[in-house]
């Protein structure tokens, strides 16, 4: 028998299974086990009840700021790199760790987002431009979201950054397979858009949160911005920023029906997998399912 040191521990077991690199987090407040080893400093409460889960695009500051109108309700501190979103599941950062993740959030559950995924897809490609990417500045939306798969690999990259975070179901398909439908609370992104009023009012429901605030006091429709702003204290409209809610030019016509053969297959699928868990099928799917 041989003794080495837990370094020396770690890196061999690494060595014989380097599939167990990418670790797999899970709540400690859940596992007796993890409880049991956690340091007494850490409280489960850190951990956050409920997240907002959905793609650039589909409303996700909106819905940030006004959950965060309401005082039962405690947003994560914003990343200096990322802002209002912390970023641990879907990248570098889950590697740093649950410690890491928790110290984003002040104190002590899910919200997906849909919208339209053709207007997202169009709507994403004028947040690249905007940022000034060299492909979205060179190449017109629908050379991008056409681009075969002998375009150079650049174009191809922008092409699936837009088009595939618009296939919901298969993202949706995921949640469901480890959480109930019942812990999972879906938001149609162009409600939010156009009656955050009923949106915050269903959410309210959904998360149990005591008192009930009547949105209609904390929102009005801005007709500069072409949406629904916070009103301040001084009865002003704060709106979010000039990169949330741009103005540009409708997207042409062979763009939409392009899209809407990518995306059919797709919200077919979705349609049935919302009926079978017995959700609200969203506007903009009814639309589009019934043309
Ligand atoms: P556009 O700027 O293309 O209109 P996200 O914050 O997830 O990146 O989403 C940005 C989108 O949120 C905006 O895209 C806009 O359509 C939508 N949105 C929904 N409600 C809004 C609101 N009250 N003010 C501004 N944008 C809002």
């Amino acid at each position: 028998l041989k003794q080495v040191t837990p370094l020396e521990m770690g890196i061999k077991y690494f060595e014989m299974y380097p599939e167990d690199k990418e670790p797999v987090w899970q709540d400690p407040c859940v596992y007796k086990r993890h409880l049991q080893i956690w340091s007494a400093n850490k409280s489960c409460d850190r951990l956050p009840k409920f997240l907002v889960v959905g793609p650039q695009k589909t409303g996700t500051t909106a819905l940030y700021k006004f959950l965060q109108i309401h005082p039962a309700i405690l947003a994560n501190y914003n990343s200096p790199d990322t802002f209002e979103e912390v970023q641990f599941f879907n990248g570098n950062n889950y590697h740093k760790g649950i410690d890491w993740y928790m110290e984003f959030f002040p104190v002590p559950a899910t919200l997906p987002l849909i919208s339209y995924p053709a207007k997202r897809a169009y709507s994403w490609y004028q947040h690249m431009q905007a940022h000034g990417d060299h492909i979205a500045g060179n190449y017109t939306f629908h050379e991008i979201i056409t681009a075969p798969d002998s375009a150079p690999r650049k174009v191809r990259e922008l092409r699936n950054r837009s088009l595939i975070p618009g296939i919901y179901v298969q993202h949706l398909q995921k949640w469901l397979e480890f959480f109930p439908s019942r812990q999972i609370f879906i938001i149609d992104g162009g409600r939010l858009k156009s009656n955050p009023v009923a949106v915050m009012h269903n959410v309210q429901r959904f998360l149990h949160i005591e008192p009930h605030y009547d949105y209609n006091d904390y929102l009005r429709f801005d007709s500069k911005k072409g949406f629904f702003c916070q009103v301040s204290s001084t009865n002003k409209s704060d709106c979010l920023g000039r990169s949330k809610g741009r103005h540009y030019p409708p997207m042409n016509e062979t763009s939409v029906e392009f899209l809407k053969q990518f995306y059919r297959k797709n919200n077919v699928a979705l349609s049935k997998l919302l009926s079978k868990h017995k959700y609200r099928i969203p506007d903009w799917l009814e639309t589009e399912l019934s043309d």
